[in-house]
Order: structure tokens, then sequence, then C-alpha cells
């Protein structure tokens, strides 16, 4: 059903089919489809950071911003479902076009830049929704604050959704918001982790309720790097690392049309330098929970994220092209791993 669907959304733009593709999501769930579109949900709990997953598949951020398709996502059969970036104020993001499928490389750019409608509208979606299930909200900062400030955006963002959300994500690796990567490298990065587990832990006493962080890094490292994020990581008692967003690199799809399109790559071509990093970081970080992504789009390559050190896995790209059909398959193949 879904090649049907997926033959006539991209016959339109890339980012006009995203938007009618999620409207016919919530409209399918308000009629009571969604359970017959996500076939049979998978059963396979597992405890994580405190949490019990009830599979090891997720959404990953940036699909679904401001939260705006919860109950309809939720609704899929995902173990669990991140929302997000979300930023403290509202912003419209980087000029359209701005999402460009690569379909002969099962890949995405994007370089979409944090649109969404503010961390007020977010955490008001999520308090309507009516999912039950692990809801991670994924935070950054505003373009127009600068790098030297950007913890006082993250710090904002906390504040509001440690009420909301299961887990947080700090998004510290997004290739589209200038400067936002250097987050990931010496005293930037001790100094914002350090500043929002402190925040975090003072909530966390506050409402009696721990909300773990996890923090969510490029592939576009190499294993040095990754070993001194892993340091920093562990120094600030981080409770998760995502592994990975999307990268800059353009090998895997030179000559391909809209290969030269600036942003972050997705997709096939992110499996395996993503796979790289979550080696290193399980190498590195025996005991950290990984939240591996990039590049899944069948039950196999779930399998090889997992193989890769990771614990849960995120979709996206594969999500797209291959459509609700492929939590389930990802999701079973995972539940058959011992
Ligand atoms: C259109 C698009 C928008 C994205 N927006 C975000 C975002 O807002 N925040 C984030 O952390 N990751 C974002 N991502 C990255 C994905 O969450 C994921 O890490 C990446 O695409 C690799 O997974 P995939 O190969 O399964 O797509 C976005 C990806 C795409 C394709």
């Amino acid at each position: 059903m879904y090649s049907l669907a997926r033959s006539l959304l991209f016959r339109l733009d890339a980012e006009t089919a995203h938007g009618v593709a999620l409207k016919g999501l919530d409209l399918a769930g308000r009629m009571g489809l969604a359970a017959r579109i996500a076939g049979e949900t998978v059963d396979d709990p597992v405890e994580l950071m405190g949490l019990r997953f009830p599979n090891r598949v997720g959404l990953a951020a940036g699909l679904d911003k401001n939260a705006d398709h919860l109950d309809a996502l939720g609704a899929l059969g995902f173990g669990f479902v991140e929302v997000g970036t979300v930023t403290p104020r509202p912003q419209s993001g980087n000029p359209t076009p701005r999402l460009f499928r690569l379909p002969e490389a099962g890949a995405i750019i994007n370089r979409m830049g944090f649109n969404n409608a503010g961390v007020d509208h977010l955490v008001a979606r999520v308090r309507a929704s009516r999912f039950e299930g692990v809801v991670g909200i994924n935070i950054g900062k505003n373009l127009t604050t600068p790098v030297e400030r950007a913890v006082d955006d993250y710090l904002a963002c906390l504040e509001k959704v440690h009420a909301h959300a299961h887990y947080i994500t700090v998004n510290i690796s997004s290739p589209n918001t200038p400067g936002l990567r250097n987050l990931q490298f010496g005293e930037h990065l001790d100094g914002l982790l350090s500043a929002l587990r402190e925040r975090g832990v003072r909530l966390d006493g506050d409402s009696g309720r721990r909300v773990p962080l996890a923090v969510k890094i490029a592939p576009d490292m190499d294993d040095e790097e990754v070993g001194l994020v892993s340091q920093c990581l562990s120094a600030n008692d981080i409770d998760a690392v995502i592994a990975t967003n999307t990268t800059v690199s353009r090998e895997a799809v030179a000559g391909l049309e809209h290969a030269d399109e600036q942003g972050g790559l997705s997709g096939r071509p992110v499996f395996e330098p993503s796979n790289r990093v979550i080696r290193e970081l399980r190498r590195r970080l025996p005991e950290m929970p990984i939240i591996g992504v990039g590049g899944i789009d069948s039950g196999e390559t779930a399998r090889a994220k997992r193989e890769a050190g990771a614990d849960l896995v995120q979709l996206y790209s594969g999500f797209i092209y291959r459509g609700p059909g492929l939590v389930g398959e990802c999701a079973r193949a995972l539940s058959e791993v011992t």
C-alpha cells in the first residue's frame, strides 16, 4: 500500500510531500486506521536509562519538529518517538527549497535549519497528546543566538521540556545552524554539558523525577574526536549518546542529482559512517546506552546497527522510503537478536 502512496507523494516536491504525508497520517489516526497501517506491533520490552521501551525502534528527531503529529506517529508501532529539534523562540528556518530526495542512493539532503514553532508550542502539543509511549524531546539553539551564548538557549529549553519528556536530547550536530557543531568539541562541549547536567540535577530533585540527558553527535568525526567526546560525556554523567546526525560528506553520492545541495546527507550513505562512530563509542564507553541512527532501511541494517554497538535504533530516511512497514520489520528483526 505504501508503494502506491509513495509513488504519488514522490511526484510532489519533498517538503510538500512531507506535509501531505503527515496530514494523511493524522487523518488515518483519527479514523482509527493507524493500527491497520502499522501492522502487528512488536512487544520486545527493554529497560534503558531507567525507562521501559516497548521495543527497540524509535522515530528520529526532525520528522515531527513541533510534536504536532505525536498521536499518529506514536500509533505506528514505534518503541519511542523523538520530537524536535525545538528552539526557545519560533523560527522559520532556511529559505525553500531546503529538502531534496536522492532516490538512487536511498538518501535525503536537508538544510531545514531548525524550522519550528518554538518550545512553548511543542510543550503544549506534547501535553495535549494521548500517546502513552516514551517521548524524547530534542533541543537546540536559535539561529540568532551567538554560539558563545548557546548554553542559555539549551537551558531555557531544558527548563521548559523537563516536565514533559521521558528523555531530553541535546542536539549539537546539525550542520544547518552555523557554528553549532563547534559545540561538540573541547571547552564548548564541557561548558555546555556541565551546565545542562547541573540544571538537570536540580530539576530532577525539584520534580522527584529523573529525566535522562542524551547527546546527539555527528558522523563527521575521526576516532580521536570520538574519544574526546566520549571522555566529556562520561565526565558529565550524560545518560546516553545518539549516533549519528546527518553527514556533510558527499563522497557516496557524487554525480547524482542534488548531490551538491548544501546541508546534511542522510539515508543509506550515512549507514557505514555512523556505524564506525558507534563502534568507536562502544569501545570507549562500554556501559553507556547508545541510540544508533543513520541509514537503517531494513531489518538486516537494524541488526547491523545493533551489532555495531547500539542498544536502541531510530529511523528517519528509511521510513520515508519504505513507509510504516519498516518499523515492525526492524523491531521484529531486533527482537530475534539474543
Ligand atoms: C529532513 C530532515 C530533518 C532533520 N531534522 C533533524 C532535527 O531537527 N534534529 C535532529 O537531531 N536531527 C534531525 N535530522 C537527522 C535525523 O534525525 C537522523 O539523525 C539522520 O537523518 C540519520 O538517520 P537516517 O539516515 O535514518 O535519516 C533530520 C533529518 C532529515 C532527513
